[in-house]
C-alpha cells in the first residue's frame, strides 16, 4: 500500500475512534426513593448484585447529592439549574396544579438532540403536564413511554388524586406511549414494562447514531407492590414493608441488569456511559432506609439528600475507584452535554458543573459550594416520631438571612441548616434493636431541641451528630451570607392552586387539560 494512503487510512481510523469517544451513548437510570442503606454495596441486607457489580467496575459516587424530593431532583437534572431559579423551591408538582418546568428552560434532551443524539425516555416524568407543551415529547425526547405523575399503582397504572376543593377523589390511568394513552398494560408490573421498553429501544437502535436513553424507573417508590417471585429471597425480613421494598429493589436491580445486557448484545456497551442515581433519600415510612444517616426523604438532613449514585462503562479512565468529590444532580447536564460534544447554548445560567474529570480521572471537583435549597413555605407533611422538637426561633444573626426559613448550604466540609430541616430522626438500621423502619428512634442527641442555625462538619460527621455552630461563628456567618446571596437571586415561589379542570373524568386518563 502506498504510504500516503496508509497515512490517510490511519487518520480515518483515529478520527473515527476519536469521534466515537467524543459522542458516547449515554444511558441515565434514575431510581425513585432509593435510600442510602438500600444498595448492597452500602452493606444493605437487600441484594443488588447488578448495581454492585456495575459500580465496582465503574466509579461509585460517595459524596453525591440529590434533592430531597422527586420533582426538584428531576427538574435540576433536566435543567442543570437550582430550583430556586425556577420558582420550584417548594414541594413537587401535584396532579392538579397548572404548572410545569418553565417552558423557557432548555432541557437536557434538547441539548443532546442538538448534539446529534437520538433521545428516548422511559418512566416517570413528574415535571408537569397540564398543557401539551409541557410533555416530554415536546421537550426534547423523540420517544416517551411512561407516566406523567407519581405514586401510581405498579400493576394497574392508575393514580388516585384529590381533584377539587370538595375533596372529590379521581382514580384514572396514567400511562402514555408518546402522547397517546397506553391502555394495554393492565397487570404488567411497571419495573418490567419499563425495563422491557428500554431494552427494546436499545435493540432497535442504530449503533452508528449516538443514543441518549433516560430510564426513570417507578421503583422503589410507594405503593409497596411486587410480584411474589421477588419476595422469596427475603423471607428473613420480618417487617412486611421492608420485605416488599427489598423485593421491589431486587426487581429494579434485575431491570438494570437487563438494560446493560441489551447494551452489550447490541454492541453499544464499549461506547456507553451509564449513570445510575436515586432521586432522593429513602422514605422510612415506605420501607426505605438511609441508615446510618439522619432524616429521610422530604428533609435536608443527609438521609434526604446524600444519594446513591455511580457511573459505569469502559470510557472511565479510573474504573474501580470511589469518587469522594462533591457532585450534585444539577451537574449532570453540563457533564453529559460535554461528553456529547454539545454546547449549552440557549440554557439560562447553569448552577451545575462539568464533573467528568473528577469522576473519570480523580481530579478535584470544580464544585466548591452546593445550595441544597431555600424553601420559605416548607411544611413536613409526613408523620415524624418526636415531632415536638420544633425549632426555637429566638436568635438574630447579622447576615440578613431569615433563619426561620428552611434552608441548607454546603461548602467544602461544612453544612449549614436553618429553620426546620424536616424529620430529624436517626432511624435505626432495619432489623436491629428490635425495630423496623418507621418505628421510634433510638434515644440520643436527637431528643435535644433543634437550633435555628445548625452547623455540621459532614466530612467528619456525615451522621450530623455534633452541632458546631457555637464553635465556628465565622463559618456560620459566611454561610448565612451565602444563603442570603442565593435568596436575593431567587425567583418567587410558583406553587399554583389546584385547577379543577384537571379532572380526567370517570373513563379518562391523566393528561393535559389546559
Ligand atoms: C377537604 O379536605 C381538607 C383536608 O383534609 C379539609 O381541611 C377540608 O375541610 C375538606 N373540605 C371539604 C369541603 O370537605
Ligand atoms: C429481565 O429479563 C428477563 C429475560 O428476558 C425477563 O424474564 C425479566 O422479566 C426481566 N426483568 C425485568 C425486571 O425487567
Ligand atoms: C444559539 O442559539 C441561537 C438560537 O437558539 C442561535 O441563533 C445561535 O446561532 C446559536 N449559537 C450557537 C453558537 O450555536
Amino acid at each position: 500500500m502506498d504510504l500516503s494512503l496508509l497515512f490517510a487510512a490511519l487518520l480515518l481510523v483515529s478520527f473515527r475512534s476519536a469521534s466515537a469517544a467524543a459522542r458516547p451513548h449515554v444511558v441515565f437510570i434514575l431510581a425513585d426513593d432509593f435510600g442510602w442503606n438500600d444498595v448492597g454495596y452500602h452493606g444493605s441486607e437487600i441484594r443488588t448484585p447488578n448495581l454492585d457489580r456495575l459500580s465496582a467496575a465503574g466509579v461509585r459516587l460517595e459524596n453525591y447529592y440529590v434533592q430531597p424530593l422527586c420533582t426538584p431532583s428531576r427538574s435540576q437534572l433536566m435543567t442543570g439549574r437550582y430550583q430556586i431559579h425556577m420558582g420550584m423551591q417548594h414541594q413537587i408538582i401535584w396532579p392538579c396544579q397548572p404548572h410545569c418546568v418553565p417552558l423557557d428552560e432548555k432541557l437536557l434532551p434538547q441539548l443532546m438532540k442538538e448534539a446529534g443524539y437520538a433521545t428516548h425516555m422511559v418512566g416517570k416524568w413528574h415535571l408537569g403536564m397540564y398543557k401539551e407543551a409541557c410533555l416530554p415529547t415536546r421537550r426534547g425526547f423523540d420517544t416517551y413511554f411512561g407516566y406523567l405523575l407519581g405514586s401510581e399503582d405498579y400493576f394497574s397504572h392508575v393514580r388516585c388524586s384529590r381533584i377539587d376543593a370538595r375533596n372529590l377523589t379521581r382514580c384514572a390511568l396514567d400511562l402514555r406511549d408518546g402522547e397517546e394513552v397506553a391502555a394495554g398494560y393492565g397487570g404488567v408490573y411497571s419495573t418490567e414494562a419499563f425495563g422491557r421498553r428500554a431494552t427494546d429501544i436499545i435493540e432497535k437502535h442504530n449503533p452508528d447514531e449516538p443514543l441518549f436513553l433516560y430510564v426513570a424507573l417507578q421503583a422503589v417508590h410507594e405503593p409497596l407492590q411486587v410480584p411474589d417471585r421477588y419476595l422469596a429471597p427475603y423471607s428473613f425480613i420480618e417487617d412486611l414493608h421492608r420485605r416488599r421494598y427489598a423485593g421491589m429493589a431486587s426487581a429494579m436491580d434485575e431491570a438494570v441488569g437487563n438494560i446493560t445486557l441489551a447494551l452489550r448484545r447490541r454492541g453499544l456497551w464499549d461506547d456507553t456511559v451509564l449513570v445510575f442515581s436515586t432521586d432522593n433519600g429513602g422514605q422510612t415510612l415506605g420501607g426505605g432506609s438511609n441508615w446510618p444517616l439522619r432524616g429521610r426523604k422530604w428533609s435536608l438532613w443527609e438521609g434526604g439528600i446524600r444519594g446513591v449514585g455511580f457511573v459505569a462503562g469502559p470510557l472511565l479512565k479510573r474504573p474501580g475507584t470511589v469518587c469522594r468529590e462533591l457532585v450534585h444532580v444539577s451537574d449532570w447536564l453540563p457533564t453529559l452535554v460535554g461528553l456529547a460534544g454539545g454546547g449549552t447554548n440557549g440554557t439560562k445560567p447553569l448552577d451545575g458543573f462539568d464533573v467528568w474529570r473528577a469522576i473519570s480521572e480523580g481530579f478535584a471537583s470544580p464544585r466548591l459550594e452546593l445550595l441544597h435549597n431555600i424553601d420559605p413555605l416548607y411544611v413536613d407533611v409526613a408523620q415524624c416520631p418526636g415531632t415536638g422538637r420544633r425549632v426555637a426561633l429566638t436568635e438574630g444573626f447579622g447576615s440578613g438571612f431569615n433563619v426561620s426559613v428552611h434552608a441548607a448550604i454546603r461548602s467544602s466540609n461544612w453544612k449549614l441548616l436553618t429553620g426546620y430541616p424536616g424529620c430529624p430522626v436517626w432511624f435505626p438500621r432495619p432489623g436491629h434493636n428490635g425495630s423496623g423502619p418507621g418505628s421510634d428512634p433510638l434515644p440520643g442527641p436527637g431528643s435535644d431541641p433543634l437550633k435555628p442555625v445548625m452547623l455540621y462538619d459532614v466530612e467528619k460527621d456525615p451522621e450530623e451528630r455534633n452541632e458546631l455552630s457555637a464553635a465556628f461563628p465565622a463559618v456560620v456567618e459566611y454561610l448565612l451570607r451565602r444563603l442570603q446571596k442565593h435568596q436575593s437571586a431567587a425567583s418567587p415561589v410558583d406553587f399554583p392552586a389546584d385547577d379543577p379542570r384537571c379532572d380526567p373524568g370517570p373513563a379518562g386518563a391523566w393528561g393535559p387539560w389546559a
